[in-house]
């Protein structure tokens, strides 16, 4: 089953994966982006392009008018810090101009709404790992808190405008595209600094944990949640799906896979641990894998090796 979507943040990284992942199953494919950070280049071919803002009145027009089947959310303000530094700026783009979007996308009658929510935040500092969806969601830094906000609008309007929402808790993204400079890719910031022959940078001893899901495992999990029957029992849980391994890897045995992929043996730099970092962190997918039928299919180095050929490709 296909339809006709616009993906938010297309010309990003995990986006630009999704816009190709919906293509492939034929789709009809509108990238809306404020090119930011995205570049257009990563737009995929057969998709239309549509410079904007999601806070601007043509970002909302472009819903309301547009006959779009699914809105597909990724445009944000990532960065952690940036929220912590500059909260209001942060929640102008997560919290107001996702309201925005969900505004047009009531009016112009979008029967589904998926949003790009993150397991690695929404939860804090979780008791159980892998963390299922139901535990308490108690976000630490402004970002957690708009992504878990979007939630709470995402219910709220799709129950008041006769929507779906879908909200996708991802864990530790990973592949081709991603930014080395921005702060979630440790994965791609290791590949590049690895190819540079600098050194890798741990903070603290380098044993907290993460769960690094491979970003084309991710844009299979979008396309299945644009069509498949979502429970609707009134949890505010019911809709959300963890997209993950459920796989715990720390940091030095990322830096010693990472070598191995690249035949290169990395030198470890130790740095003061960062305040407020969580020590573990892994996400329960057992929901994903019965409600939507998706497990990860990507072996972890099968992923670094396609990331490795995309940075030497860049490189050249
Ligand atoms: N990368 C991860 O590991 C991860 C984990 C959990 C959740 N997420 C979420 O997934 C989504 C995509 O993240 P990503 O890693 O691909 O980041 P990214 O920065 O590569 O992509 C975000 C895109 O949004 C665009 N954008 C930013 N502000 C905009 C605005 N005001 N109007 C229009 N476009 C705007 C940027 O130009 C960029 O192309 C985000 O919502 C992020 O919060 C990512």
């Amino acid at each position: 089953m296909s339809g006709r979507v616009l993906v938010t943040g297309g010309a990003g990284f995990i986006g630009s994966h999704i816009a190709e992942g919906y293509l492939r199953d034929g789709w009809e494919v509108t990238v809306l982006d404020d090119l930011s950070r995205g570049h257009e280049s990563n737009v995929p071919k057969g998709a239309r392009f549509l410079r904007a803002d999601i806070r601007s009145p043509e970002a909302r027009q472009a819903l309301a008018a547009g006959g779009f089947d699914v809105l597909n959310h990724h445009a944000a303000q990532i960065d952690v810090r940036v929220s912590v530094d500059r909260p209001a700026f942060d929640s102008h783009i997560n919290v107001v101009g996702f309201v925005n979007l969900l505004d047009g996308a009531g009016e112009g009658g979008v029967k589904r709404v998926i949003f790009a929510s993150s397991g690695g935040v929404v939860y804090g500092d979780p008791e159980v790992i892998p963390t299922p969806e139901t535990a308490p969601k108690m976000p630490i830094s402004p970002y957690g808190v708009s992504k878990l906000a979007g939630e709470y609008y995402l219910r709220a309007l799709a129950a008041l405008r006769g929507f779906e929402g879908v909200a996708m808790r991802y864990a530790n993204v990973f592949g081709p595209r991603q930014d080395p400079k921005s702060e979630a890719g440790v994965v791609s910031i290791f590949v590049s600094r690895l190819l540079e022959e600098q050194p890798l940078i741990v903070f603290g001893n380098g044993r907290q944990t993460r769960d690094y899901v491979f970003v084309k495992d991710v844009a299979r999990a979008n396309v299945l949640a644009s069509t498949l029957p979502i429970p609707r029992d009134g949890e505010f849980d019911a809709p959300a799906f963890n997209i993950a391994t459920s796989v715990q890897r720390n940091v030095l045995e990322l830096a010693a896979s990472v070598g191995e992929v690249m035949r290169r043996e990395p030198r470890i730099e130790f740095a003061e641990a960062r305040p407020g970092e969580l020590f573990r962190s892994s996400l329960d997918v057992s929901k994903a894998k019965k409600v939507l039928g998706w497990s990860p299919q990507y072996v972890f180095e099968d992923g670094l090796r396609e990331l490795v050929d995309w940075f030497k490709k860049e490189a050249r």
